[in-house]
């Protein structure tokens, strides 16, 4: 395990070009291994979470050209229904991959039963949620006792598109479900409380599929006949550069600018967010990259941040940012409260509970809620010692937090931050961070 401290930064300033984005690159990969065609995936997020979904679309038979750390990989697909799934998928930590190959998988010829595993954080998030919906379908998939991995599934039963109706916000979920609609008879709708990030909707639709739109609900119609995946540019990851963004916000001077990141709407809530607690925080719209809008941000230090309140509405556009809402709130004036964010406890650790134990561990007045956090700002934040859980998002977290801190922040469990930024550590110190 590695421990890295984080000296308190009186000024951090530069241009950071993020990793590439995890999302566009686990669905470049696997929707390129449906494609009838061979897709070039041009600068994929070279990551633990996506050289598993690589390694996946190998073994189910697809052809891979290339080394991922290259910046250009060939995906060379079987078609919609060509693929031959292997005995056994070492999904690793991640959740995306488990979630969306069980879609595509369903939806294969018969054959053998496929187990899909993963690392001990992988094996205690809930995957109920995709194998009920499958089952409805006619699928046969099989979790733990639980509804946690290691999860069985089978491909070649006979498929039936219907309506699902997601008790949460889940674009892992949503995508899920209609990867196997497919391959399936008649048409999948899925309507969710909230619509989450719609990559997979984009992407399709990029590769020829019509997908519908009907009341709120999204949907494909099956069977379909084949994808044809045009060649995909992966745009920086808003997940990533939030992190950079929040490191201006709290110590740009002059500045940080963050180039080339994507900018779907369905991820970027923590803008608003920033903007409202009064950040200096400005985005530079450029051209699309993958049919997603893409651009630079800028974020400069702000002397004054306020407290804010982020309701369960506003929660899917930044589900995987709401850690550094903790951090914010604990340097903001007045008390901030998340709700609605009760998802946060089935990440890749309970997000509630190891943010809440962060912030208090460098001295912030956190507390947990069933479905969010209050935190009593008080300006500052003294230092100590957080572990990251095995979490990456919490190991950048505490680097954050020992930027902006009195005395330092030592992290325990640092090597997590390689599940989607390997880079961070060596980003941060380009930007000015102290490191021991
Ligand atoms: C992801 C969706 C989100 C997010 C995860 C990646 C995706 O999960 O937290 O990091 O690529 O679809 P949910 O949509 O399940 O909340």
């Amino acid at each position: 395990m590695t421990s890295l401290t984080f000296r308190p930064a009186s000024a951090v300033a530069g241009t950071v070009a993020v990793p590439p984005d995890k999302s566009i690159t686990h669905r470049a990969f696997l929707l390129g291994a449906i494609s009838d065609r061979a897709v070039v995936v041009d600068n994929p997020l070279v990551s633990e979470d996506t050289e598993a979904t690589l390694g996946a679309v190998r073994l189910m038979g697809a052809g891979v050209d290339g080394d991922i750390r290259s910046g250009r990989v060939v995906v060379t697909g079987r078609g919609v229904r060509g693929l031959t799934p292997p005995p056994v998928i070492d999904c690793m930590n991640a959740g995306t991959l488990m979630r969306l190959v069980s879609g595509i998988i369903v939806g294969q010829p018969p054959g053998e039963v496929t187990v899909l595993d993963g690392d001990d954080s992988l094996r205690s998030r809930p995957m109920a949620r995709i194998a009920d919906p499958l089952v409805a379908m006619g699928a046969a998939v099989v979790p733990a006792e639980g509804g946690t991995p290691p999860l069985a599934v089978r491909p070649g039963l006979p498929l039936h598109g219907m309506v699902h109706e997601l008790p949460m916000a889940s674009a892992q979920v949503k995508s899920c479900v209609l990867l196997a609609g497919l391959n399936a008879t008649g048409e999948t709708w899925v309507r969710e409380p909230v619509p989450s990030r719609d990559h997979t909707e984009r992407m399709l639709r990029a590769a020829g599929v019509d997908v519908l739109e009907r009341d709120g609900m999204v949907g494909v119609a099956g069977p379909v006949q084949g994808l044809a995946l045009p060649d995909v540019r992966v745009p920086g990851d808003f997940s990533s550069a939030a992190f950079a963004i929040v490191a201006g916000v709290l110590r740009g001077d002059p500045g940080v600018r963050v180039t080339g990141v994507n900018l779907n709407p369905g991820r970027t809530g923590l803008l608003a967010v920033l903007q409202r607690m009064g950040a200096d925080v400005q985005v530079e719209l450029g051209p699309d990259v993958a049919g997603e809008p893409a651009g630079d941000v800028l974020a400069r230090r702000t002397s004054m941040l306020h407290a804010t309140e982020v309701t369960a509405d506003e929660v899917p556009s930044m589900v995987d940012e709401i850690p550094l809402i903790g951090l914010l709130g604990a340097l903001a004036a007045g008390t901030t409260v998340v709700r609605g964010a009760g998802e946060l406890r089935v990440k890749e650790s309970d997000r509630i509970r190891t943010v809440v134990e962060l912030l208090r561990a460098v001295g912030a007045d956190a507390e947990e809620l069933d479905d969010g956090f209050v935190v009593r700002g008080q300006m500052s934040i003294g230092g100590g010692e957080v572990h990251s859980h095995g979490d990456h998002r919490l190991a950048m977290l505490g680097a954050l937090a020992g930027i902006a801190s009195q005395s330092g922040v030592t992290v325990h469990g640092m090597e997590a931050a390689a599940v989607s930024y390997p880079g961070f550590t060596d980003d941060l110190v380009s930007l000015g961070a102290v490191t021991a």
